[in-house]
């Protein structure tokens, strides 16, 4: 019989890194849209995953990056098991913002939680202006785990999100 395992997952971000294009991707089969809506509030998605032997159902909180939501976003990370913060290859400011996403996790988060730094939007080769080994840097030093995707072309955001459940369940 394979053990069923519930984990609640939060993804935030600046406005616009492309929060809700990943998920879209990752639990609705690969769509990309250009136009999209803003976040308002809190989102809600699911997704199963089979990994070593186990099925886990995953419960994914699609958050708001505006500033005026951040009262409702804190209030998600208390029973959360794995919080991905997300910024923009592109913007330099949605990356020095990552500091204080982590800062406001750690303060509400549960001590275990696992959390993983993205650096989204990748395909956007001309525009980058944070590297790659800018944030592998970041990663190392706020001592969280680190992946660079794209939601429009699907690079990465399978394993990432591999990569979050194994970590949580191996911890
Ligand atoms: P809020 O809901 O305001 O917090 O934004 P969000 O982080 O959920 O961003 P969203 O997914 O709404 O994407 C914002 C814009 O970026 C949209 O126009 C997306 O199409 C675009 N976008 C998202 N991911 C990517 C990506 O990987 N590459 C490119 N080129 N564009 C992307």
């Amino acid at each position: 019989v394979r053990e069923n395992i519930t984990l609640k997952v939060v993804v935030v971000g600046n406005s616009s890194v492309g929060k809700t294009s990943i998920l879209y991707r990752y639990t609705q089969g690969g769509i990309f849209h250009t136009e999209i809506d803003s976040t308002i509030g809190i989102d809600y998605r699911e997704r199963s995953l089979k990994l070593q032997n186990k099925t886990f159902q995953l419960q994914i909180w699609d958050t708001a990056g505006q500033e005026r939501f951040k009262t409702i976003t804190r209030s998600y990370y208390r029973n959360s098991d794995g919080i991905i913060v997300v910024y923009d290859v592109s913007s330099r400011d949605s990356f020095i913002k990552v500091r204080e996403w982590v800062e406001s996790v750690t303060e509400s988060a549960p001590e275990n939680v696992v959390m993983l730094l993205i650096g989204n939007k990748i395909d956007l080769t001309n525009k980058r202006c944070v590297t790659l080994e800018e944030g592998q840097d970041l990663a190392k030093k706020l001592g969280i785990k680190f992946i660079e995707t794209s939601a429009k072309t699907g690079v990465n955001i399978e394993m990432g999100f591999e990569f979050l459940v194994k970590t949580i369940n191996n911890q």
